[in-house]
């Protein structure tokens, strides 16, 4: 049977438990480019999970304890309280977007206000097509942009995108120096250690992301060939964080804050990145900035575990917000598709002015000659739409007496149809 990319797959093998690290803790916050970021935690981006309605879920995540008495999603859960310092998009195709409508576009880089600061991650193989779609991103008001070097999927590597450029130095180069060059907003890279264990590149691919006007880099500390498999080696984290001077993000196997510390400790990364943790336990993020405050206060580290009450409340909040967006898609298509009607009722107007237009035109032309024809001309040229014309035409010749002699406004046509001629033409 195919393989799917699902979250199913992607179970933690054997966690393992670290020791509560005396001193680290997370730091309070981080800037990549101009951008702050406090506290110093980030939403991993994963593909079908973190769309609009799970990172505002993330972000409110706060409010799902039984001490919260309103859940009330669309109020501003600050960073701070949410616990969260940055989200992502999931990885989108640089090569669909460029390629879109603006219409659908706009459905793949949907965010709300309350998601600042949110990063768009981008995949693709070609560096003017991500350049152009990094440009999309900045345009649509993202705070960052961000290329996925990481994605092991087999149809994503096969276009030499994801973890499948990891393979090719130099194309990555070319590619950070084409997104560098095409937006000012920050730019940064999440990657894997390699694309195997003879092929490890993480500290030559961050170095080279420093040089080409990277902002910071992320590092999801397993190779393309590990998959989701084993542990990932935090130590590749900590040679990267020598190795450059860009902030670092550290990722892999974050499932406790008691692992946040002590990612932080090990590696002296300026951030910790949490993907599959998130959806397993959505308050991750607050228990971090609880248990960073209590070790501070107090020098134990401690955070609240969620009830069952606070957990029936997170279900029914996050399938909530699924049918809320549905409405307000739904909403947004009416109203797309009431524009859609509205400019074809423009378009149709426009068509009927066009030919009236043709129609004043060809009368100074076709009635040359015709006795009485300037009459014909003054109706036609009074006439509101195309039916009204016809009327006239059928009017005046069934009224008319029709005879040999010559039309007598001749000279007026000759500068009428001039005249018609040029306001048909542009
Ligand atoms: C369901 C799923 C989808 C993912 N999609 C993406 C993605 O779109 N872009 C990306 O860079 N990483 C993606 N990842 C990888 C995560 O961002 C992260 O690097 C990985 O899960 C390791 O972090 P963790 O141990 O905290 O889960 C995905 C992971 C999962 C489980």
């Amino acid at each position: 049977m195919k393989k799917r990319y699902t979250l199913e797959q992607k179970k933690w093998d054997a966690p393992v438990e670290h020791a509560m690290p005396t001193h680290a803790r997370v730091p309070a916050s981080f800037s990549i480019g101009g951008v702050h970021i406090a506290p110093a935690t980030v939403l991993a981006p994963m593909a079908g999970v973190t769309d609009t309605v799970f990172r505002r879920f993330i972000k409110n995540a706060s409010q799902f304890s039984a001490t919260s008495d309103n859940v009330d999603v669309d109020s501003a859960t600050t960073n701070a309280q949410s616990g969260c310092g940055q989200i992502m998009t999931e990885f989108t195709s640089a090569d669909g977007l460029a390629r879109m409508r603006e219409t659908k576009r706009k459905r793949y880089l949907t965010y709300y206000d309350d998601e600042h600061p949110i990063s768009a991650q981008l995949f693709g193989s070609n560096p003017e097509t991500l350049a152009e779609s990094a440009r999309i991103v900045e345009d649509a008001g993202f705070d960052l942009v961000d290329l996925n070097l990481g994605c092991p999927a087999k149809r994503v590597v096969a276009c030499n995108g994801g973890s499948g450029l990891l393979r090719d130095l130099p194309q990555i180069e070319r590619i950070f120096k084409a997104i560098r060059a095409a937006v000012t907003i920050p730019f940064t890279v999440k990657f894997r250690l390699g694309w195997n264990d003879k092929h490890i590149i993480c500290v030559p691919l961050a170095k080279m992301a420093e040089d080409c006007g990277l902002n910071a880099v992320a590092l999801h500390a397993r190779t393309r060939e590990d998959g989701y498999t084993g542990q990932a080696r935090w130590e590749y984290i900590a040679q990267v964080k020598d190795a450059v001077s860009i902030p670092v993000i550290g990722n892999g196997d974050i499932r406790t804050p008691q692992d946040a510390a002590a990612m932080v400790e090990r590696t002296g990364c300026d951030a910790v990145m949490i993907g599959r943790a998130a959806p397993a336990n959505p308050w991750i993020f607050r228990q971090i900035a609880q248990y960073t405050a209590s070790k501070e206060a107090t020098g134990v580290g401690t955070y609240d575990i969620p009830t069952d009450q606070d957990r029936y409340r997170m279900i029914r909040t996050y399938f909530q917000m699924l049918v809320d967006e549905i409405a307000i898609e739904e909403a947004a298509e009416a109203a797309r598709a009431a524009a859609i009607v509205a400019s074809g009722q423009i378009a149709r107007e426009q068509r009927h002015r066009d030919a009236v237009g043709k129609m004043k035109q060809f009368a100074a032309w076709f009635t040359h000659g015709v006795p009485g024809g300037g009459a014909l001309r003054k109706a036609i040229f009074e006439a509101k739409n195309g039916n009204a014309v016809l009327s006239e035409v059928e009017r005046f010749f069934e009224a008319s007496e029709l005879t040999e002699s010559a039309d007598d406004s001749a000279p007026e046509d000759a500068s009428m149809s001039l005249e018609a001629l040029g306001a048909g033409c542009d």
